[in-house]
C-alpha cells in the first residue's frame, strides 16, 4: 500500500475512533449516548422506528450508515452475515435478529475504539451469536466460501483499495451467496475532483466510485444479478444507493484455481484418503510419480 493509502486510512481510522470515543464518553457521564453529528442523510433515522427501538441507546447514536442494509439483504434464518466496517455494531446486532440462533452474524472493523463500543453494545442486546473481528476490509480474517450474506453500511466508499475489497467479498461468499450494501455511489458524469469538491474522505463522499466504476468493481471480482439503485441524494449528484450481487453457483475463487492448478504433486487433498488427481486425465499414483516431488505416502 503507498504512504498515501496509509495515511488516508489512518485519518479514517482515526476520525471513526474519536466518533466512538464520543458516544462511549456520553454514555460514562450518565447524560445518555451522544448521537454522532451527521445530516439527516445518514444515521439511525434511516431505520424503521421499532427496529431503533429495540436496540441499545448506544448502539443507534453511533449509527453512521446511509441506509438500512438488513431490510436490503432479506436475510433468513439460519444465515452466516458478515458487516464490513460494523462500526458501532448496529446492523450486526439487527442482523442477529433476522437470522436468529441457527445463524451467525460477524462484524469487521479496523478501529479498536468502535469493536469496544460494539461489543459493549451486544452484551447490552443480549445477543448471543455474534462476533466481532479486528481487520480490514480488503484483507478479511475468514475462510474461503463460508458466508451466505455480506452487508455493509456506507464504508466501502472509505477504502483505499475497492478492487481488494470486492475480490475479498466474493472470496468470503459461499457459492450462491449474495451482497445486500448501501454506499454513497456518484452520477457518471461526475469526474473524480468533481466528487471530491462536494464533501470530504472521511465523510464517506470524496472516496465515492461513480455507477459505472462500481458495477465494474463487482464483475471483476466475479459478480453477477448487479443491482445498484439510488434512494437518496446526500449531495449534489452523490446518491446514497442500495448496491445487491451475486455470487454464481458454480464460482471458484481465484485463489482456490490457483490452488488447484499448483496442489501438491498434481494431486488435490495430498496424502488424506480423499487425494484425487488435479488432471482428470492421470491417477492419483502417476501423478505422484510424475512430479517426483515429496507428497507421497
Ligand atoms: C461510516 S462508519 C459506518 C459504521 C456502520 N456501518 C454504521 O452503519 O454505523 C465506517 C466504519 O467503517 C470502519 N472502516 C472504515 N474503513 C475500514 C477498512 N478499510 N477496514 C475496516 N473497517 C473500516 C470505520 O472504523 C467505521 O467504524
Amino acid at each position: 500500500m503507498s504512504e498515501q493509502s496509509t495515511d488516508l486510512r489512518e485519518t479514517v481510522r482515526e476520525r471513526y475512533a474519536a466518533a466512538a470515543v464520543k458516544v462511549t464518553e456520553g454514555h460514562a457521564a450518565c447524560c445518555g449516548p451522544q448521537p454522532v453529528e451527521v445530516d439527516e442523510n445518514f444515521g439511525s433515522t434511516l431505520y424503521a422506528a421499532d427496529e431503533r427501538d429495540a436496540l441499545p441507546a448506544e448502539a443507534v447514536a453511533a449509527s453512521l450508515g446511509c441506509g438500512n442494509p438488513t431490510a436490503v439483504a432479506e436475510l433468513r434464518d439460519g444465515e452466516r452475515v458478515l458487516d464490513l466496517g460494523s462500526g458501532g455494531g448496529i446492523d450486526v446486532l439487527l442482523s442477529d435478529r433476522r437470522v436468529g440462533p441457527t445463524g451467525k452474524a460477524y462484524g469487521l472493523d479496523m478501529t479498536d475504539e468502535m469493536l469496544a463500543l460494539a461489543l459493549a453494545n451486544a452484551e447490552k442486546a443480549g445477543a448471543t451469536n455474534v462476533e466481532f473481528l479486528k481487520g480490514t476490509i480488503e484483507a478479511i480474517p475468514l475462510p474461503a466460501n463460508t458466508i451466505d450474506v455480506v452487508i455493509s453500511n456506507c464504508v466501502i466508499n472509505l477504502s483505499v483499495d475497492k478492487p481488494a475489497v470486492f475480490a475479498e467479498t466474493f472470496r468470503v461468499l459461499k457459492p450462491g451467496g449474495r451482497i445486500g450494501v448501501t454506499d454513497v455511489v456518484g452520477d457518471d458524469t461526475l469526474t473524480t475532483d468533481q466528487r471530491a469538491e462536494r464533501g470530504d474522505y472521511v465523510g464517506c463522499i470524496a472516496g465515492a466510485l461513480s455507477f459505472a466504476e462500481y458495477r465494474q468493481g463487482l464483475e471483476a471480482a466475479g459478480f453477477t444479478s448487479i443491482e445498484i439503485a439510488p434512494t437518496h441524494q446526500v449531495a449534489d449528484g452523490m446518491h446514497s444507493a442500495i448496491v445487491r450481487a451475486t455470487k454464481p453457483t458454480a464460482a471458484t475463487t481465484p485463489t482456490e484455481a490457483t490452488e488447484s492448478a499448483d496442489a501438491c504433486c498434481g494431486v488435490n487433498a495430498c496424502c488424506t484418503s480423499g487425494e484425487t488427481s488435479a488432471d482428470p486425465s492421470l491417477t492419483v499414483t502417476e501423478a505422484k510419480t510424475a512430479s517426483g516431488c515429496g507428497c507421497q505416502n
